[in-house]
């Protein structure tokens, strides 16, 4: 319809994406077959069955769970490039994902097994595509600051290949006050710094984030919106929110997208961007979070053009690459 081809039209980056949280039940089959393991479920429905979450360490366990099946740098090229080829549909220009590699060294795969094959993935998106890529990788806050520092030392050879760190996982007891350090050190190293924040957390991890991690976006941000100081320093700041509605929805963070707080977001001058988190998961890409929160909340067209300028200018493009204007 008209309001989908006109979303799908608006050029657009996503910048909230975990590549573990692209994995389709279907692939998880297919790998699981590929690489001879057993999976605890007899089929794809049971698989999407069991996707039903009371609050995000509910998805961690299964999500966690579910990328045991990537062993390989083919798995993981053909995981990025499977939901590259969604993001093109969708109408995104622009894809940052995240990525989790203790989730991978933690079970024995040798750091470059993921990171090679994520960066392949990217490469074929690149030139059969079109799309443009990055690659952020996320420290694990449920584990220790000592293994978050492991993994930074471990990625020194693919630094020049990072945009940056991010910070995910169970985010209630872990505060961004426990990352300093290994924040500091990647901002040292040249690369953009990003943390999940205000998913379930208090507003004053919001303000951990800026100010203990001097992060450059700040992934959810919802709970932000309780404190209104908070709010009016993020508006006055500039500071980019990488919203996940269906992913709020999912992990119960709002009882019905309906109530989502995104139109509001928009309406105090916050720079909110719409992103899919864990699309297999959640029940929806790119452009399903767009148009199903649009429909919800009402957004009017002008909403989304600001919402697709949000992201193209929180995106964090190199400088030979520079931003496209919308
Ligand atoms: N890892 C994958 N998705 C996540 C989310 N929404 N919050 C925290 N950690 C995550
Ligand atoms: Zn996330």
């Amino acid at each position: 319809d008209a309001l989908t081809d006109f979303i799908r039209r608006l050029p657009k980056a996503e910048l909230h994406m975990h590549v573990e949280g692209s994995l389709e039940p279907e692939m998880m089959f297919d790998l699981a077959r590929r690489n001879r393991i057993a999976l605890p479920f007899p089929n794809v429905e049971a698989v999407r069955a069991a996707y039903s979450f009371s609050r995000l360490q509910d998805f961690l366990d299964i999500y966690y769970q579910g990328a045991a099946v990537l062993r390989t740098e083919e798995d993981f090229h053909d995981l990025a490039l499977a939901y590259f080829r969604r993001a093109a549909a969708d109408g995104a220009v622009r894809c940052e994902i995240f990525f989790d590699p203790q989730t991978h060294t933690d079970r024995g795969l040798p750091f470059g097994v993921a990171i090679e094959g994520l960066l392949s993935g990217m490469a074929a998106a690149e030139t059969e595509l079109g799309l443009s890529t990055g690659l952020i990788l996320c420290f694990l806050r449920h584990l220790p600051e000592d293994a978050a520092l492991d993994t930074l030392k471990a990625a020194e050879p693919w630094l020049d290949r990072l945009l940056g760190v991010g910070l995910d996982s169970s985010e209630a007891g872990f505060p961004p006050s426990g990352f300093q350090k290994v924040f500091k050190a990647a901002g040292e190293r040249g690369l953009k710094r990003v943390a999940h924040a205000g998913e379930e957390g208090p507003p004053a991890y919001v303000a951990e984030a800026l100010d203990l991690l001097k992060v450059d976006r700040i992934d959810h941000g919802n709970r932000a919106l309780e404190d209104d100081d908070l709010t009016a320093r993020l508006v006055r700041e500039g500071q980019v929110l990488t919203v996940c509605p269906l992913s709020n929805l999912k992990l119960c963070g709002v009882p019905s997208l309906e109530v989502h707080p995104l139109k509001r977001m928009l309406q105090l001058g916050l720079k909110a961007t719409v992103n899919s988190d864990d699309p297999a998961y959640f029940g929806g890409y790119l452009l399903d979070n767009w148009v199903q929160t649009a429909r919800a909340v009402g957004l009017e067209r002008e909403h989304l053009v600001t919402l697709a300028r949000n992201s193209l200018e929180g995106a964090f493009w190199t400088e030979a690459e520079g931003a496209p204007h919308l």
